[in-house]
C-alpha cells in the first residue's frame, strides 16, 4: 500500500465519529423527484434497465435497442446503437414542447452587468455559433479548443460544437497558455474559442493575449491553429489581431443564419474532452462521448437536484471543471431548467456577492465546493445574513471531503436548517455524480457522501480487490460500468487500462480512500495517490515538480500537500538548488512565477523549502510521506534509516520559523 493509502488509513482511525443525522424535511420529501425508497433495490436487480429507462427520457433521432455492450472491457459502449445529438437534447427538445420563453441563463458579469437568455434565443445562438464553425472548417469529429470567461457564450460554443459534431475540449481559464499550448497540441485542435478577456476581482484576465502565445506554442509543436473565434467581453480594449486567422464573435457569428440543422451523432461519438491531472507530468485528455454521458448528467442532474420547472439552480463552479459541464451546462438543460451563471469572484465587489445574488433571481438549488464554505465561514455570518435567503431549498457540495463543521454551518446558516444537503462525490472520470444523498429520501450525517446512485455500486477494499468490511478503511472502487463513464485518454489508451483498471483486479480504480461505516455510510478520506486537491482543483505532484526543475537555479524538486484550512490542500515544493545558485525571497518569486506561466496561478507553491537533498528511500522513490509529515509540521517518526537524518531535522526547523 502506498504511503498516502497508510496515511489515509490512520485518517480514518483518527476519524471522530459523527452520530449527528438529518432527515430530508416533510415538505420536500412530499414533492421529492425520486420518492420511492426502492429505487436503489430496483436498479440494482437490472441496472441496464434501469440506464435505459433514464436514456429513453431523451430524444434520439435512432432508438437504441442495445444497452451496455462491455466485450472490449475496459472500454465501455452504452447504446451503441442509437443516434442523437446533445445539443437537440438541451435545447430544440424544450423549445418544441413549448418552453422557449423559459429562461435558460440568468447571467451576472463579475462587473454588475446582466442577461437573461431564453431557451429560444439559446438555441439560436448556438445554430449560429455552430454555422460559424462550419464556416471556418470545423468538421463532424475535429476537436475545438475553447478558452473563454464564465459568459453565456461559453456553453453557446460548447453546444455549438455538439451540434455539428466536433469535439469540445474546454480549458479552464486560469490555466497558462502553456497549459492551454500543451492541450491544443495534444488534441490537434485547428480551432480555438476564446474572448478578449474577462473580470476577475475587478482586473481584466487577458484571455486572447495568452491565447495567441499558446497558438505560437503550439506551432512550435507541431500544431498549427487556423482559425481563433473571439468573443468581446471587453469595452474598449485593445486587443492583439491576427488578421485572416482571427475572427470576432459579433462579426462571424452574427451574420448566420439562426437556424443549423444537428448532426445525428452516434451514442459512442465523443461529445468532449476533459484535461486532468493524473501521477505523471503530463495530463489526461479523459473521454466523454454522447449518449451515456448525456443519460448519465440529465438522471443524475434531475434526482440529486430534483430539478423542477419553477426552480432556479445555481452551480456555482467553473464550466471549465467537469462540475461545469455536466452541472451548469449538460444536466441543467437537458433537464429544461432555469440556471444562474456568474462570472466573477464570491468576494468582488464585496463578501456577500453570491448571497445577494441568490436573492435577486430566487435561486432554489445552490451547489458549491467545500472550500468556498469554508472561505465563507471565515467571511463571517453578517455576510450572508444581510440577504432574503428564503427562497433556498436544496444545497449541495462538490470537490473535496466536506468537513462536519463546514456541513453544520451550511446547514445552519445557509439552510437555515431547512435545506437537504447533497454531498456529491464523482471525478472528472466518471462524468457524473456517482455516490450522494438524493434529498428526499436519505437521513444524512455531515461529512459523509452517503451511498451510491441507484444503478451504481462501489466497494471499499483492499489490494486484492477484497472488500475490507464495515468500520475499516480501503480503496474506493467502482465495480459495474455506468453511462457516463470515461471511454479512455485521448491518444493514450494503455494509459486508461493502467491507471484504472489494473490497480484492483477487475474494478475501476478511483484513486480515493475510503470507508463504510456501521451504518453504511460512505466516507471519502481523499486521494491515495499523488495527487493533490487545492481548492478542489486535481493537481498533480509531478506535474509541478517538473516545472520547477525546469527553472535554472533547481537541480531537483520534491512536491507534496498539506493540508490548508480554506483551500483544502496547499502545494509545499522541496527544492535542491544547481551548482552556484542561492537560495532568497527573490528567487521564491521566480519560481512562483514559472510554475504560473508553465501551469497557472492556482498551482503556485504555497512554501517552497531549500534543502541540500531530498530524502529517499534506498531504492530511490522520494519519501512523500516523510515529506508530508515535515510539511505539516508533525512528529516525525524513526528517521535513523535515513542517510543523513540531519536534513530532515534542518527542513523541520525551517518550516517551524516560518510558521
Ligand atoms: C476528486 C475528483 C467531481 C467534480 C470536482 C472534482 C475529490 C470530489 C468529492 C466529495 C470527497 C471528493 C476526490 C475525487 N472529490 N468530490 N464529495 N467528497 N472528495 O473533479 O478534478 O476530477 O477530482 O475530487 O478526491 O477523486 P476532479
Amino acid at each position: 500500500m502506498s504511503d498516502a493509502a497508510v496515511e489515509s488509513r490512520d485518517a480514518i482511525e483518527n476519524l471522530l465519529s459523527e452520530d449527528r443525522t438529518f432527515d430530508p424535511p416533510a415538505s420536500f420529501v412530499e414533492r421529492a423527484n425520486v420518492a420511492d425508497p426502492k429505487v436503489w433495490e430496483t436498479a440494482a436487480a437490472d441496472p441496464e434497465a434501469y440506464w435505459a429507462a433514464w436514456a429513453r427520457e431523451l430524444e434520439w433521432s435512432r432508438p437504441f435497442t442495445q444497452g451496455l455492450d462491455w466485450s472490449d472491457a475496459p472500454f465501455a459502449r452504452w447504446f451503441a446503437d442509437g443516434q442523437l445529438n446533445a445539443s437537440v437534447n438541451c435545447l430544440d427538445r424544450h423549445v418544441e414542447r413549448g418552453l422557449g420563453q423559459r429562461v435558460a441563463f440568468h447571467w451576472q458579469g463579475e462587473d454588475g452587468e446582466r442577461r437573461s437568455v431564453t431557451y429560444a434565443q439559446l438555441l439560436e445562438e448556438v445554430s449560429r455559433c455552430a454555422n460559424a464553425l462550419r464556416e471556418l472548417g470545423v468538421q463532424r469529429g475535429d476537436r475545438v479548443a475553447i478558452y473563454m470567461p464564465m459568459v453565456v457564450e461559453l456553453p453557446v460554443a460548447m453546444l455549438a460544437c455538439a451540434r455539428i459534431g466536433a469535439a469540445h475540449s474546454v480549458v479552464f481559464g486560469g490555466f497558462s497558455s502553456q497549459a492551454l499550448a500543451d492541450r491544443i497540441v495534444d488534441a490537434s485542435a485547428k480551432v480555438v474559442i476564446t474572448a478578449d478577456g474577462g473580470y476577475r476581482r475587478g482586473k481584466v484576465v487577458e484571455l486572447k493575449a495568452a491565447t495567441d502565445e499558446a497558438v505560437r506554442m503550439a506551432a512550435t509543436d507541431g500544431q498549427q491553429v487556423e482559425s481563433v473565434l473571439c468573443y468581446r467581453r471587453l469595452q474598449g480594449h485593445d486587443t492583439p489581431w491576427t488578421d485572416g486567422r482571427d475572427h470576432w464573435w459579433h462579426e462571424i457569428v452574427g451574420r448566420q443564419q439562426a437556424e443549423c440543422a444537428p448532426e445525428a451523432m452516434d451514442s459512442e461519438d465523443l461529445l468532449f474532452l476533459l484535461y486532468t491531472s493524473g501521477t505523471t507530468a503530463k495530463p489526461k485528455g479523459i473521454m466523454h462521448t454522447t449518449g451515456g454521458y448525456l443519460t448519465g448528467a440529465h438522471a443524475t442532474a434531475n434526482m440529486v437536484f430534483d430539478l423542477k420547472d419553477d426552480d432556479v439552480y445555481w452551480c456555482a463552479a467553473d464550466i471549465g471543471w467537469v462540475t461545469g459541464h455536466s452541472y451548469i451546462v449538460y444536466g441543467p438543460l437537458s433537464n429544461g431548467v432555469t440556471s444562474v451563471i456568474y462570472e466573477g469572484a464570491p468576494d468582488w465587489p464585496d463578501k456577500d456577492r453570491l448571497w445577494s445574488i441568490v436573492a435577486e433571481y430566487g435561486v432554489s438549488i445552490f451547489y458549491t465546493a467545500p472550500t468556498a464554505i469554508r472561505a465563507f465561514i471565515k467571511w463571517g455570518d453578517e455576510h450572508p445574513a444581510r440577504h432574503d435567503l428564503s427562497s433556498l431549498r436544496l444545497l449541495g457540495s462538490v470537490g473535496e471531503p466536506i468537513n462536519p463543521e463546514a456541513w453544520m454551518w451550511y446547514h445552519e446558516r445557509i439552510g437555515a436548517e431547512r435545506c437537504p444537503i447533497v454531498d456529491t462525490w464523482w471525478q472528472t472520470e466518471t462524468g457524473h455524480i456517482m455516490v450522494s444523498p438524493l434529498p428526499g429520501l436519505t437521513r444524512t450525517k455531515p461529512g459523509s457522501a452517503t451511498q451510491a446512485l441507484p444503478g451504481i455500486e462501489v466497494s471499499v477494499v483492499d489490494e486484492q480487490g477484497e472488500p475490507v468490511g464495515r468500520g475499516h478503511g480501503g480503496y474506493l472502487t467502482i465495480d459495474r460500468p455506468w453511462p457516463g463513464m470515461a471511454r479512455g485518454i485521448w491518444g493514450n489508451p494503455e494509459r486508461f487500462v493502467e491507471t484504472y483498471w489494473s490497480q484492483v483486479p477487475g474494478r475501476y480504480f478511483v484513486g480515493d480512500g475510503a470507508k463504510i461505516d456501521e451504518d453504511g455510510y460512505l466516507w471519502v478520506l481523499g486521494r491515495v495517490d499523488d495527487v493533490m486537491n487545492v481548492s478542489g482543483h486535481r493537481l498533480s505532484t509531478t506535474e509541478v515538480e517538473s516545472a520547477l526543475v525546469e527553472h535554472p537555479a533547481i537541480a531537483e524538486a520534491a512536491v507534496v500537500g498539506r493540508s490548508h484550512e480554506l483551500t483544502g490542500e496547499c502545494v509545499v515544493a522541496y527544492v535542491v538548488l544547481e551548482g552556484h545558485h542561492e537560495a532568497s525571497d527573490e528567487l521564491i518569486g521566480e519560481l512562483n512565477a514559472h510554475v504560473s506561466e508553465r501551469i497557472g496561478k492556482f498551482a503556485r507553491p504555497h512554501m517552497v523549502l531549500f534543502t541540500p537533498e531530498v530524502p529517499k528511500t534506498r531504492s530511490g522513490k522520494i519519501m512523500r510521506r516523510l515529506l508530508r509529515d515535515i510539511a505539516e509540521g508533525r512528529e516525525l517518526g524513526d528517521t535513523t534509516t535515513l542517510q543523513d537524518p540531519t536534513v530532515v531535522d534542518a527542513l523541520a526547523e525551517q518550516v517551524r520559523s516560518r510558521g
